[in-house]
């Protein structure tokens, strides 16, 4: 309890957080007594549960008086995101001195780009003073602490919720709802994510709940009635057996009043100012920007090679037949058949298999020129670069796994690689090693060193990481390493699955800045002699969300199963993707519509993505598939607000334009998987009394792309400037009072060309 003199400090002190524009109120209301709640728009959405951390093998908590209040102060200043205030509780627990503070920011607004407003947020922080000794709890899925902790109760409000959760960037446990006690269930504990709650109204309030910093040891956890009471806690993952001196970890909790999409990117903005992320990686990826062969689950070639050939020979022969037949693929992607492994199939050594690739990655990398994707896994008790067994490394040894320790282990072994024409580290099973070598779910450090270690190694040596099968803690971790620059984000790609689904994580990877993958994909529905039995009846919808997606595009076929033109549809002739200017994600409806099944939200895939040439110049894409019945949508939203007047045609009849307002909404109807809609959304201008659209480059997936044109001018005439491949053809249209009709182009022998929309001309350069 606390004592009288320290009752009579206590100042009331309620951090409301009002956004000047509109009726923004998001509050969280503390009281005397370290009790809060979260108020949006005037409705209290969440109540606290009591505070509880673990120390010296006991749970000290509120509820029942075991933590006590020692004092309350308030302090403020400045960092790299804003100003903050703090309103600091110290509690004692057991031997250990805790703070939980309640830190209030003021954004720096120089942080949001897409037009998002700087909407006060609030951090809640845990502090270890002297630290904790004994505190696991006896589940990992736990949590060591509770602060924030919310009650699980029926709203008065209806409220649903998302909650990433599970491998594949969180995206194989994703849950949605509503909430209240019997209904709100997530992945939670090791597997569980970043959390959203959302109301009703028109454009979604939205509030979204994480960690902060320390994200491979922070978990999510929703306790029941049989471990404690029905709560929803954030803290340090349940296995950590002490919290050393000092160590801090905090949770943001932000709420955006301008629906789902935009709380998720002004969330992710908060965090990668945060922890200078910074999207130079990303940009400068060769293999995000350029058409890739995958040799990995799904291709064609995986665990497989050409009748009565090794890796290397079918490797020269893809390599020999996309020459023929004039398919730009760039680089290359090596699957876990190539190196090394033991019998838990963890790695052994990270080099070439005499049977697979005999001359040797060297040979191969000199012969083709194809950079180099590659694929590793966990690394084997056996592995050859531990010292344990005669190598220059220590490695941790558990079981039939291994974990490198030593930063230098990777800088050497990447190093190394580079010789090769390794360009990506793929780094697998991201999940399983988290969850099997124990230490890491102990050591409240470990985690991120492993990760930070392989992140240095590869920055040192120039090159990039793609993570696959990760949880979301280590999709988040990803924010302090932004050499990571892209990842998996669903299952692994089989002939005529789902796997394209990716509308809801690529929200959370574009959020974070991070290139989501859809994986590989054919190009032809018929691959005789494939090693799944199967075809694929959905080449059309696999390529355009994989070129929509931003992330790499990696065609798997067979020799003399890909379809040129449909690949062709994706990039330009050098190869370089023609993409948007962010991932195309589902609609907030979309997303209110997994949690309340009666919501007027598509039922079905509903996404958009636009390309945006700065001020009017933006350019919108919608993708509708697998959609049940039919579905209209204002340009609202669709999340265009702030877009200029335009009009909307389907990207199969471009004279079949409809102006795109609320009042004139789009209905999509007809949209199934095999034969999905896509719909492209432009500017209308008006020239010479003329209604015109820039309809772009028809042939291609993204018409608009600011990797084709690279400027837009409006004035006496219409300039376009267009790049591309040297002596490229390129044919760009303009809808003129409803008719459509293509400017042919010809872009000169440096690969640029001005198109001069009055003289329906080109001029290359
Ligand atoms: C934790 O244990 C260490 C080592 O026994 C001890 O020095 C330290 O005082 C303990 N910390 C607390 C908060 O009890
Ligand atoms: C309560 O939580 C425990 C531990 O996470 C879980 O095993 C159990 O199934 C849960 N009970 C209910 C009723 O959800
Ligand atoms: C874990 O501990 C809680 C109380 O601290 C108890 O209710 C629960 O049964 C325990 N679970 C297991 C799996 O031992
Ligand atoms: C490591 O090597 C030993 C000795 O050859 C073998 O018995 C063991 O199964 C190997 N471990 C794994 C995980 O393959
Ligand atoms: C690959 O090319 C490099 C640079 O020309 C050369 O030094 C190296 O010996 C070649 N390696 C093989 C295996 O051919
Ligand atoms: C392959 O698929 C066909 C049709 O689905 C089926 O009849 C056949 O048994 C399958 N073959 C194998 C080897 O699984
Ligand atoms: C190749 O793709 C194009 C474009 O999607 C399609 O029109 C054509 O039918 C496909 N060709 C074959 C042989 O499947």
């Amino acid at each position: 309890m606390c004592p009288r003199a320290c009752i009579y400090l206590l100042l009331s002190l309620s951090l409301c957080v009002t956004v000047s524009e509109g009726k923004q109120d998001f509050a969280v209301n503390v009281n005397d007594d370290g009790t809060y709640n979260v108020v949006v728009q005037g409705d209290v959405w969440l109540k606290s549960a009591p505070t509880f951390f673990r120390a010296d093998g006991q749970v000290f908590s509120s509820a029942d008086g075991s933590l006590k209040l020692v004092k309350n102060t308030q302090s403020s200043g400045v960092d790299v995101v804003g100003q903050w205030e703090a309103n600091s509780f110290l509690y004692q627990a057991g031997s250990s001195q805790i703070e939980a503070s309640f830190v209030q920011y003021t954004p720096d607004p120089s942080i949001f780009t897409y037009n998002n407003p700087a909407i006060p947020f609030m951090l809640f922080k845990q502090r270890y003073i002297n630290g904790a000794n004994n505190t696991a709890s006896n589940s990992s899925d736990f949590t060591i602490s509770g602060f924030p902790g919310f009650l699980i109760q029926e709203s008065t409000l209806p409220l649903g919720y998302f909650g990433y959760g599970g491998s594949q960037f969180g995206s194989l446990g994703l849950m949605a709802g509503q909430w209240g006690p019997s209904s709100f269930k997530i992945t939670d504990g090791i597997e569980g994510g970043p959390l959203a709650l959302f109301d009703q109204v028109k454009t979604a309030n939205t509030l979204i709940i994480s960690p902060a910093s320390r994200f491979m040891s922070s978990s999510i956890w929703r306790q029941n009635a049989s471990t404690g009471g029905d709560n929803l806690y954030w803290g340090t993952m349940g296995g950590v057996e002490n919290a050393p001196l000092g160590v801090e970890t905090s949770f943001i909790l932000f709420c955006g009043n301008q629906g789902i999409n935009k709380a998720f990117v002004s969330w992710g903005q908060i965090l990668k100012q945060w922890h200078g992320r910074t999207d130079q990686y990303v940009k400068s990826d060769f293999t995000i920007n350029y058409l890739g062969y995958w040799m990995d689950n799904g291709a064609y070639y995986y665990y497989r090679t050409e009748k009565g050939k090794n890796d290397q020979d079918t490797v020269l022969d893809l390599q020999t037949y996309m020459g023929q037949i004039g398919v730009p693929a760039r680089y290359i992607q090596f699957d876990e058949w190539w190196y090394y492994w033991d019998n838990d199939h963890g790695v052994v050594t990270w080099s070439a298999q005499p049977k697979v690739f005999p001359n040797g990655m060297q040979w191969l990398y000199n012969k083709t020129g194809y950079p180099v994707v590659a694929h590793s896994m966990y690394w084997s008790s056996n592995t050859t670069y531990a010292t344990a067994n005669g190598g220059k490394y220590e490695f941790l040894i558990d079981g039939p796994k291994s974990l490198p320790l030593e930063e230098r282990f990777w800088t050497d072994l990447l190093a190394e690689s580079r010789k090769w024409g390794l360009f990506v580290y793929e780094q697998d099973y991201l999940g399983t090693e988290f969850q099997q070598i124990k230490k890491l779910l102990t050591d409240i450090d470990l985690g991120s060193q492993w990760l930070t270690q392989m992140g240095n190694g590869a920055a040192k040596n120039g090159l990039t990481i793609q993570y696959c099968m990760s949880l979301p803690r280590h999709a988040l971790q990803s924010l302090e390493i932004p050499v990571v620059t892209q990842a998996r984000v669903s299952h692994d790609n089989r002939p005529n699955t789902d796997n394209w689904k990716i509308g809801v994580t690529s929200l959370l990877a574009w959020a974070i800045g991070i290139s989501p993958f859809k994986d590989n994909f054919w190009t032809t529905k018929v691959e005789p002699g494939n090693g799944y039995n199967g075809t694929e009846p959905h080449t059309s919808l696999n390529a355009v969300v994989a070129t929509l997606s931003t992330g790499p595009v990696g065609i798997s076929d067979m020799v003399g199963g890909m379809n040129r033109t449909l690949i062709m549809k994706s990039v330009n002739a050098d190869g370089l993707i023609l993409k948007p200017s962010r991932p195309a994600t589902a609609i907030d409806n979309r997303l209110r519509k997994m949690a309340w099944s009666d919501f007027e939200g598509p039922d079905g895939e509903v996404w958009s993505t636009y390309s945006d040439f700065g001020g009017k110049n933006k350019y919108g894409i919608v993708l509708a598939a697998d959609l049940q019945g039919s579905y209209t949508m204002t340009p609202c939203m669709a999340g265009y607000q702030g877009f200029p007047s335009s009009m909307v045609f389907p990207a199969n009849d471009p004279n079949k334009i409809q102006p795109l307002t609320d009042p004139q909404p789009l209905t999509m109807s007809g949209c199934t998987t095999t034969d999905f809609c896509l719909f492209y959304v432009s500017p209308v201008l008006t020239f010479n009394g003329k209604q015109v659209l820039i309809q772009g480059e028809l042939d291609k997936w993204v018409p608009m792309s600011p990797q084709r044109v690279t400027g837009i001018n409006i004035a006496d005439d219409i300039t376009i400037s267009l790049t591309g491949a040297a002596k490229e053809k390129v044919s760009f249209w303009f809808n003129v009072d409803g008719k459509s009709t293509p400017v042919a182009c010809t872009l000169g022998a440096g690969g640029l060309a001005t198109l001069r929309f009055t003289a329906g001309a080109c001029l290359g350069a």
